[in-house]
This record gives structure tokens, C-alpha cells and sequence, in this order.
């Protein structure tokens, strides 16, 4: 039943009139849980609310499919006032982006393009920018576009995801470059013939690569709300002497919060994921379909206005 419901809201969350309707509403459903506000001044507030915890950030203009270049150059605009104000205000915070709303669907040029003039904004704010990964159907061409940047600009990281059969061999590809990069399980909906069905498959990769990456002397995000991957890494980089300066945790904004402060008081280096934006519908619902417990959470709240 868990499953047949993951399915339903994943196909929902690519729905474009959904995304439409959710646009022009605001952030209503609850939505709020996950999506720190609409604006650069509401996540602004986020940042240093996080800031004064110990926790760093990374934040995200949200935003995903998008089909023409004005949109795009939009976005990237969107992306260039981010890291003015994180520069300006000197916040602890990076930036992730997803490369579908800088124009990978439109040409290669548009995405190029949008990507420089972020980069050079964030290398002159000494801002670190990660591109987060899409589905399947994008991974190559996400990967290709950042190992192009990667040879021209050090601030930029990407992430892999555990649940593809390919992420090991990526990592393996990956290595020369010496790549910071976030380790996640994935988050889309992707057939058999791409991805590990089994969530204990996905878990065991997922333990594969963090370990492959970080022996391999890379940064490594392990981006998880997992205890059993958490525990895990512990113990690795306790086993192996890993500096404290080669790895972080990351998690979402609204998810697992006490867990964070744990992290933290317990010495580890946590980032939490802070998305803003009008455009929250997609994001919303895959982290609905993550756990479905959680549209129980929402509907309590719809019915209690
Ligand atoms: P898992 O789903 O097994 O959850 C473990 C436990 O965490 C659950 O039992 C529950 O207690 C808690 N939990 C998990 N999700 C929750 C939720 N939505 N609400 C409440 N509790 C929850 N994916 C992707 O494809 N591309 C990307 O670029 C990124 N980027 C990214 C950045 C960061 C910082 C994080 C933390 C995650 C991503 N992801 C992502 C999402 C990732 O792929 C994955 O879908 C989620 O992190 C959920 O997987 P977990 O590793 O948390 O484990």
C-alpha cells in the first residue's frame, strides 16, 4: 500500500498544471514544514536562525523543468542574489541548484552560460555551489556539464546517488577530478533497469560508495536522515583516522531537526538543506513520497484551519 502511495504523489510531483496551481496559491498544505519562505529576506531569517545553532546551510531556489531561456536566465538571476546576500551578510551557507531549471533541457549553451556567471559570482563570495541530481534521464548530461566546470572552477560539487547501478562506477570515474561531492540515496522514481528496487540494496550501495569516496582522500556529504548510515559512517572514518575536515552530514530543512543538533553537539559538521522559492511543489511532494506518514501530518493540518 506504502508503495502503490509513493507512486501516485511521485507521478503527481511531475505534473505541470499541479505545479501551476501551487505556484500561484503560495505555500499552503503545509508545506511550510519543508520550504523555509517565499523570499531572499524569509530564508535569509532561516540561515541565521540555523547559523546560531552551529548548523551550516545550503539553500536552494526552487525550481525544476524548466523550458525556455528566459525562465532559465531567470532562475540563474534568482541563484545571483542568493550568494550577493550570503556574501554580503556573511553567512555560514552554500547554494545547490538543479540543473534542469539553469536550461540543461534547452541547449548546452543556455546551461553553460548560466552556470559561468554563477560561479564567478560565488568564486568572488567564496560561495561553494552544489549541483543536486535529477533523474535518471538527466545524470549523464548533469555529470558532463559538471566535469567540464569542475576543470575551470574549484567551488562547484555535484551529487550521486546510491539507488543507480552506475553511482560506483561513477564515483570511480569521478576520482581524478577530486570531486566534493553529496552521497544520497535518490529521491525520483526510476525503473528496475536503472536503479536498485530493494531499499536494503540501496542501503548497502549507499555504505559502498560513502566508503569508496572517502578512502579515495575526497569530501564527502553523506546526506541522510538514516541512523543505520549515520552510525555507519561514524564508525568508518573513527576506523580509518578520516579528518573531520574531509566529511559533513547533511539533511533536509524541516526533517529530523533535534537529530541535526545532536550531530552537532556531538562534534560532527552538519549542513542543513534549505529550499525557498515559490515554486516548492515538486520538491514537496517527493519529500512526501519519502514517507507517506507524512501526508497524514499534512491533511491534520489542512483540516485544522
Ligand atoms: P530513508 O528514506 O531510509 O529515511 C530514514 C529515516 O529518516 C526515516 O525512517 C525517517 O525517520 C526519516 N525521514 C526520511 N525522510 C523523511 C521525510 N520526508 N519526512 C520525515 N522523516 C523522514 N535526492 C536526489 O535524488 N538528488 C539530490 O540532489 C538530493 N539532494 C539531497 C540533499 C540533502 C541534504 C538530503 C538530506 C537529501 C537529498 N536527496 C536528494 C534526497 C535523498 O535522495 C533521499 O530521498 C532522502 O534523503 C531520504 O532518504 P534517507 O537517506 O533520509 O533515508
Amino acid at each position: 500500500m506504502e508503495k502503490v502511495l509513493r507512486n501516485v504523489i511521485l507521478f503527481l510531483s511531475k505534473n505541470r498544471l499541479l505545479t501551476n496551481l501551487a505556484k500561484k496559491y503560495g505555500l499552503r498544505l503545509g508545506a511550510g514544514r519543508f520550504v523555509a519562505g517565499e523570499s531572499i529576506e524569509l530564508v535569509t531569517r532561516v540561515i541565521k536562525g540555523l547559523n546560531k545553532k552551529g548548523l551550516d546551510v545550503t539553500i536552494d531556489y526552487l525550481g525544476e523543468f524548466v523550458d525556455n531561456e528566459a525562465e532559465a536566465n531567470e532562475m540563474a538571476e534568482h541563484c545571483i542574489v542568493a550568494i550577493e546576500e550570503i556574501g554580503k551578510k556573511k553567512l555560514k551557507s552554500q547554494l545547490s541548484l538543479k540543473m534542469t531549471s539553469m536550461g540543461l533541457d534547452i541547449s548546452d549553451e543556455v546551461v553553460m552560460k548560466n552556470m559561468c556567471r554563477i560561479l564567478e559570482k560565488a568564486s568572488e563570495h567564496n560561495v561553494f555551489v552544489t549541483i543536486d541530481m535529477e533523474d535518471y534521464s538527466r545524470c549523464e548530461k548533469t555529470l558532463e556539464v559538471f566535469k567540464k566546470l569542475k576543470k575551470k572552477y574549484n567551488n562547484i560539487g555535484t551529487v550521486i546517488q546510491a539507488y543507480l547501478y552506475r553511482s560506483a562506477n561513477d564515483i570511480a570515474e569521478l576520482k581524478k577530478l577530486r570531486p566534493n561531492l553529496r552521497l544520497v540515496k535518490g529521491a525520483y522514481k526510476e525503473p528496475a533497469k536503472v536503479a536498485y528496487p530493494l531499499k536494503s540494496d540501496v542501503d548497502e550501495n549507499f555504505k559502498k560508495i560513502i566508503k569508496m569516496h572517502l578512502l579515495n582522500g575526497n569530501y564527502t556529504a553523506v546526506a541522510t536522515h538514516d541512523d543505520a548510515i549515520i552510525e555507519y559512517t561514524k564508525q568508518l572514518v573513527k576506523e580509518f583516522r578520516i579528518s573531520k575536515y574531509q566529511y559533513e552530514f547533511q539533511m533536509l530543512y524541516g526533517i529530523r531537526a533535534e537529530r541535526q543538533l545532536e550531530l552537532v553537539k556531538e562534534g560532527y559538521k552538519v549542513r542543513v538543506y534549505v529550499p525557498y522559492g515559490t515554486d516548492w511543489y515538486g520538491y514537496f511532494m517527493r519529500r512526501l513520497a519519502e514517507r507517506p506518514a507524512n501526508v497524514a501530518f499534512i491533511l491534520k493540518g489542512i483540516f485544522k484551519k
